[in-house]
């Protein structure tokens, strides 16, 4: 499963991409709007840091704002995918734009029968927001097998990327949902290495070779 960072922060991607296993990146309207500069910007700047899938997206609600748009976020690098609403004009658009070798992530995805639908149009991405789900009392990770399924009977190349992450427990769950991507906060992701066993182990190694040092050390 590819690992994603769901920040749009440089610094807080600048850190964890520094560890080298960080897939991509996701970002959305509300996270570009926290950072203070331009979409374009900013996903140029993203782009620099992390090599890999840089999800940028659109914020028009006609399809042919959104493709040309989409055209102008995917001229800022070669990685950018452009992200799409799953409503009729963002399929609209995601169907033009993929036919014209635009990546697509289809995004706000709530149900499979809506996945079929982002599947359908050429999506390279689907984007289900399990957070959002299990929010409400639904079940986020069931979404996400769900999807895994229906891509899996018919061979359809779109990727599930679960989205809207809550915890280092979705991550679990979603790999074995079978999801191809988890795009989560940095926070998240610096949990997921998290565990005391391995804390006090570590210290407990150390601690040894450091007497064993100093035994030989005396004779
Ligand atoms: O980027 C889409 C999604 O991950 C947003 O998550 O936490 O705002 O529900 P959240």
């Amino acid at each position: 499963m590819k690992i994603f960072l769901d920040t749009a922060n440089l610094d807080e991607l600048r850190a964890a991409a520094a560890l080298g296993i960080v897939d991509g990146v996701t970002t959305n309207p509300s996270l570009i709007a926290k950072e203070g500069r331009s979409n374009v910007e900013q996903i140029r700047a993203i782009c620099e840091i992390v090599d890999g899938d840089i999800s940028a997206e659109v914020v028009s609600t006609e399809a042919e704002e959104m493709i040309r748009e989409g055209h102008e976020l995917a001229a800022i690098h070669p990685n950018v995918v452009v992200k799409c609403p799953l409503i009729p004009e963002g399929i609209k658009a995601t169907k033009a734009l993929s036919s014209q070798g635009i990546r697509v992530n289809v995004t706000l995805c709530f149900s499979a029968a809506q996945a079929l639908l982002a599947a359908k149009a050429g999506a390279y991405i689907v984007s289900p927001f399990m957070g959002r789900l299990d929010d409400i009392a639904s079940e986020g990770t069931e979404l996400i097998r769900e999807i895994v399924t229906i891509y899996e009977n018919y061979d359809f190349p779109t990727q599930v990327l679960a989205a809207s992450i809550r915890g280092p427990m979705h991550v679990k769950d979603v790999a074995l949902a079978g999801s191809h991507i988890a795009t989560m906060p940095a926070k998240i992701f610096h949990q997921l290495f998290k565990h005391p066993l391995t804390d006090i182990g570590l210290e407990q190694f150390l601690a040894d070779y450091r007497k064993t040092l100093a035994e030989v050390a005396v004779g």
